[in-house]
This record gives C-alpha cells, structure tokens and sequence, in this order.
C-alpha cells in the first residue's frame, strides 16, 4: 500500500487536485484562494506546489493530497486513494481482491457504462420516453447529471451495441443487462424503460433501475444482485449527495429514484435513497460516517412508515440523530416539490418527529380507548416505547404528551407521570441487561465501573431510577469526561476547563461540540447554564446544540447534587488527558514505524505529536 500511496500521490499534483474544486490564484511559490473548509472573503488557503501541501491561515485545515480529498469528499483515507488513483488512471490495487475478481469487476464496470451511453443515445431518439421525462418535470440538465436513459422496445438493440463495442455478452449477462435464452440467444433485459443508472462511491456504473413508461408491471425493474451491485450497501445518489451531506452535516433518505432527483432538482442535493430493499445496518453505518443527522422521508402509507420506523431504528444504533418526515397522505417528495414547490419539502422537514413522537401517535392513533382491554393493551405500548427513550429528560417531554392517558390520571398528573416514569424504567431494565448504574460515575483513584462491587447494596434500580438507563456501564475514563462536562456547565469551574481542556481531548461529539462552543465564546464562561444551553440552541445546528445539552442534562442526571471539589476535577481532567496522551503515543510510533525515513512533513508531524504530548504530560494548558 505504501508503494501505491506514493505512486498515487506522486500522479496527483496538488493544485490541480484542488484547482479543480477551488479558485486558485499565482501568489509567489504558491497558490492561494478560498477555502473550501470554512466560510471566508478574503483568501487565506494556501497551496504549496513544492511540498505538495495545503494551509488555511484562517481555519488551520492543512495536509497533503489525500487529506485534502478525504475532508473535501467526505471520504475515507481508502476511498481517497482509490478515487485519486482512478483520477490519474492508475488501477487500485486493493489488498482484499484477487486480480481475478479485480478484472472480472471491472469487465461489469465496463459493460455497465457501455450500456448507459447506449441507453442515453436511446433517449435522445425517442421522443415518448423524452415526453414522459418532461411530464415528470425533469430538466435537461438533471438528466445529463444522473444520466438517465431509455431501452427501447427491442428485444436485440442492446446486444447488438455491446457486440460492436467488443463487450463480451457473458459478462453482460453476469451484469445483468442481457438474459441468455435457450439455444444460446442474447435478448435485453430492460426494454420499454427509462433508465436511471446506479452509480457506486466511486461514481462508477453498478446497475440500473428501469422504470416502466406506462402501467406495465413490475413499476420498477431493477439489477439483481452481482458481485458490484449489492443493494444491501448502496444508496442511490450518494455520490451526487456526499459534499451536500458533509456541509450540512444531515442526510435526506428517501424511498424512490424520482424522489431522490426531484429532491435534487430543487436543491436538495443530500438526498440519497435505498434501492427498493429495506434499509440495513449497512446503510446505517455508512450514513453514520458521513454525517451525524439523519431525515427520513418515506411515502406516508402503512408501508412507507412502517420502513421509517426501522430505518431509524437502524440509523439510532448507529447514533445518528433522527427526525421522520410526515408528509401528507398520498404524496411522496417528488410529488410534494413537483410544480416548483421546494417550500412544501422543507416544511415538512423542519416538521419532522421523532422516532419516539412517531411511534406514539401511531399507537395512540391506533389503540380502541372504548374497552377497558384496548386501554391496558395502549399502555402497555406506550411504556414499551418510553423504556426505548434513553434518557430521563427525553422521557419527561414525552410523558407530558401521553400521561393522561394513564388510569391513575384520575389522581392527577403527579401521579400518573411518576408511575409512567417508574413502568418504563422498569421495561427499559428489563430489555438491557442489568447493569449497576453508578450514582457518583467519578471516584478519586479508582474506576466508577468498579464502584458498586460485591458489597455494594445498591440494587441499582430504585435509587439510580433515571439515572442511566443505557445498558453499558461507564468506563473510567467516561466517568471522568462526564464530569468535565458538569464542570462546563457550572462558571467557576467552567474556566478551568477551558483552560486545562483541549476538544481533542474528550472523546464524545456532543463533548466536543460544547467545548468548542464555550472556547469560541469567552464571553460564556461566566454565563449559567441555562443561558449557556440558550447560546447554544441559538447558535449551532440544531443537531449540534442538542448533542452538547444531551450531554449537559446527562451530566446533571448522574451527578445531582454533588458539588464539584476541584481536586476531583483536576483528577478527571488528568484522566481524560493521558487517555489523549496514550492516542498521541501510539500514533507517534505508528509514524516512526511506518517507514525506514522520515521525510520532512513527517518528522514535523513527529515534532508536533511529541509538543502536543508535553502538554498533555505537563500540568499546564
Ligand atoms: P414507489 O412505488 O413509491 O415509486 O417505489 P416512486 O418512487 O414514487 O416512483 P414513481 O414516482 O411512481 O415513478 C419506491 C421505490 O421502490 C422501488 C424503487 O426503487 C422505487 O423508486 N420499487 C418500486 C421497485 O424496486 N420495484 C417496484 O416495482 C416498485
Ligand atoms: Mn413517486
């Protein structure tokens, strides 16, 4: 891989990499403009043609080639080699395909993307399948992005093409593009269809959705499954979406190919939708690497929600904050931005319900309250929902929604709330494993994990209730972070933080995100924290804002009542620094291993890690 790393970076020269992308312009030895990462008029992105590097004076984004493509596409370091290595025509030479699967997945590249010209020339001769394009609204030039084509209704057309373009028909078959009949005939298998190619990460050609002209079933008729086309993974668009995904930290998941270029159409463009299939953890994961929010905007009948409801339960596990859309009874987002109506799209998406919300209409919706049976079996629903709610404060918003539907609302609600309160943390008990909640999540000198040992009487449920109902106990470490946050929310600790903490050094987003915050703003540091969660709703993406008070009410749940000593602070503070200091250690070895000799870039990196573990090492800021 190191061979190919410097023969992949040594075929890219950094400014035209970047030149493509950003406007740069001659200043001395190098090239400067805008940069890409952070908003800015006057340019401080440097590009340095001899160390083939990148600098922002405003934002510090730096690095080479390959970070510069990994940030800019929202990549991995992988993808990036493979998406620079396909930029200068270098094959990719993975470590986990033999050259065998290697050419074979390249002959399916191939007859794929032969096929896509065939069946865009198709397009350009058929004036019905033109006309239907244009009765669904689509403009040329959304054609030409997605490349959509037509079949025509012709049983040889496409055969008769991949013969004359030399495409071996066995492989056309193994694409899926071509069917062998008895007695060895090649036929078509999409014909009378518009065509709506599937492209892969790395924009190459994998299948084709083929969407009938008229009522002729099936609707939509797809590629089945091939070594390249695995619909458990692919998400339709996602290369069109990733920047737009990056930029505003959210995805649009939708069901259909029209749904997705409609979104587009009308600036949209962080639309991605599954191909047909249910949406898998596979598809969670990598949305969950691209952005940490998520939009579900299924079709609004039985079906369609019943398929959010389980995509966000997919994308929740994957910690990707959720809303689902409900959009109006018959209409799907191509249909809701049809006429030039992008307004009634975000509507709906500034409308957007939780997982949790949903589910409880639903059951409400749906429950027969007439009988006495009906009532219990609501209930029971609904607590059975509540104890999926991972934290107290999530529940109280919820509760208030719901407790009077409770018999013992009759008393009031105090009553009924507290008694929800206690149902679902008992079913939330009993889904997870018992696990001990630790009411103080930080002690001097010994794990919190450890805390509640064989002594311990605490049964971990009565007197933690609320505390913490997810299943996994907290780490040391956890336990130490989670006390710099209360520390952040309360102003004389605060500056202390502030001063000894680096965001690097915490190791949960939310965490992050509120030191940033505080950091950015030295006005905040003797705000409350009421105030401080208003900044923060006020200030930041709304998924941002509420990962850092996510994390600020969590702090406050767990350690209630217990005043802050300073000296267990400065203990918390030396924990999560030398669990920084352990990263930095291993990753200044990792460089010095990593190669006989260093060169300059790298032993400035080594230089920069070993300042950065003084730091971390030594008392100070
Ligand atoms: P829909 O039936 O909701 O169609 O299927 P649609 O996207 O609104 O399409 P138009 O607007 O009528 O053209 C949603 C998605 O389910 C898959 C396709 O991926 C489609 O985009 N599907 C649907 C199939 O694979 N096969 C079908 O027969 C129907
Ligand atoms: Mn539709």
């Amino acid at each position: 891989m190191e061979a190919d790393k410097e023969e992949i970076r040594a075929r890219n020269d950094i400014v035209e990499v970047i030149g493509s992308v950003v406007q740069l312009q001659r200043r001395g030895r190098n090239w400067v403009g805008l940069c890409p990462f952070h908003q800015e008029k006057t340019p401080s992105f440097n590009v340095d043609p001899v160390t083939q590097t990148f600098k922002c004076f405003g934002c510090d984004a730096s690095g080479d080639v390959f970070t510069f493509v990994q940030r800019h596409e929202n990549m991995t370091f992988v993808e990036a080699a493979e998406y620079l290595a396909r930029r200068a025509g270098l094959e990719f030479r993975s470590k986990f395909t033999s050259p065998k699967e290697r050419s074979q997945r390249e002959a399916l590249y191939e007859a794929n993307a032969v096929a896509a010209t065939y069946f865009r020339r198709c397009l350009e001769h058929a004036p019905a399948a033109r006309e239907y394009l244009h009765g669904r609204r689509l403009l040329p030039e959304t054609i030409e992005r997605f490349q959509i084509g037509y079949a025509p209704d012709d049983w040889r057309g496409l055969a008769a093409y991949l013969t004359g373009r030399k495409i071996d028909l066995g492989i056309a078959v193994a694409a899926g593009l071509l069917y062998q009949r008895e007695g060895g005939r090649h036929v078509d298998a999409f014909r009378n269809r518009i065509m709506f190619p599937i492209h892969d990460e790395q924009m190459r050609i994998v299948g084709f959705g083929g969407r009938a002209m008229g009522d002729e079933p099936p609707k939509y008729l797809n590629t089945g499954e091939t070594p390249v086309f695995l619909k458990s993974r692919l998400l339709y668009a996602l290369p069109f979406a990733r920047r737009a995904i990056a930029d505003q930290g959210r995805t649009l998941l939708m069901e259909g190919y029209m749904d997705v270029i409609a979104a587009h159409q009308n600036g949209f463009e962080n639309a991605v939708a599954s191909l047909g299939t249910a949406f898998t953890a596979e598809h969670a994961r990598r949305l969950a690497r691209l952005a940490p929010a998520a939009v579900v905007v299924y079709d609004a009948d039985t079906a369609g929600i019943k398929a959010a409801l389980r995509a966000a339960t997919e994308l929740e596990q994957q910690s990707v904050a959720v809303r689902i859309v409900r959009l109006p009874a018959g209409e799907d987002p191509d249909s809701l931005v049809r006429d030039g109506h992008p307004e009634r799209l975000a509507r709906a998406i500034a409308d957007a319900v939780t997982r949790v919300e949903m589910e409880l209409d639903l059951a409400i919706a749906s429950a027969d309250t007439e009988t006495e049976h009906g009532r219990q079996a609501l209930l029971r629903k609904i607590i059975a929902i509540l104890a999926t709610v991972p934290t107290r404060v999530e529940r109280d918003a919820y509760i208030e929604k719901v407790w009077h539907l409770h018999p013992l609302s009759i008393h009031g609600p105090g009553v009924a709330k507290q008694q929800l309160h206690r149902d679902a943390e008992d079913a939330a008990h009993r889904r997870a494993r018992p696990t001990v909640a630790s009411r103080q999540p930080f002690q001097r000198g010994r794990p919190a994990d450890a805390a509640a040992g064989p002594g311990d009487t605490s049964d971990g449920l009565s007197e933690s209730a609320g505390t913490d109902l997810r299943p996994t106990p907290r780490s040391r470490v956890q336990a130490a972070e989670l006390l710099i946050v209360r520390a952040l929310a309360i102003p004389p600790h605060r500056s202390i933080v502030v001063r000894l903490v680096h965001p690097d050094d915490l190791l949960d987003p939310g965490d992050r995100a509120l030191l940033e915050f505080v950091l950015a703003r030295p006005d905040l540091v003797t705000a409350d924290e009421a105030e401080l969660v208003r900044r923060l709703r006020a200030e930041c993406l709304p998924e941002v804002a509420e990962s850092a008070v996510r994390r600020l009410q969590e702090s406050q749940i767990a350690l209630t009542n217990e005043p802050i000593d300073e000296a267990v602070l400065q203990d918390a503070i030396r924990i999560v620094r030398s669990r920084r200091a352990e990263t930095v250690s291993a990753e200044i070895s990792r460089l010095l291993r990593s190669k006989p000799e260093l060169t300059a870039d790298d032993r400035e990196r080594v230089q920069a890690l070993h300042a950065l573990l003084a730091r971390l090492k030594g008392s100070g800021s």
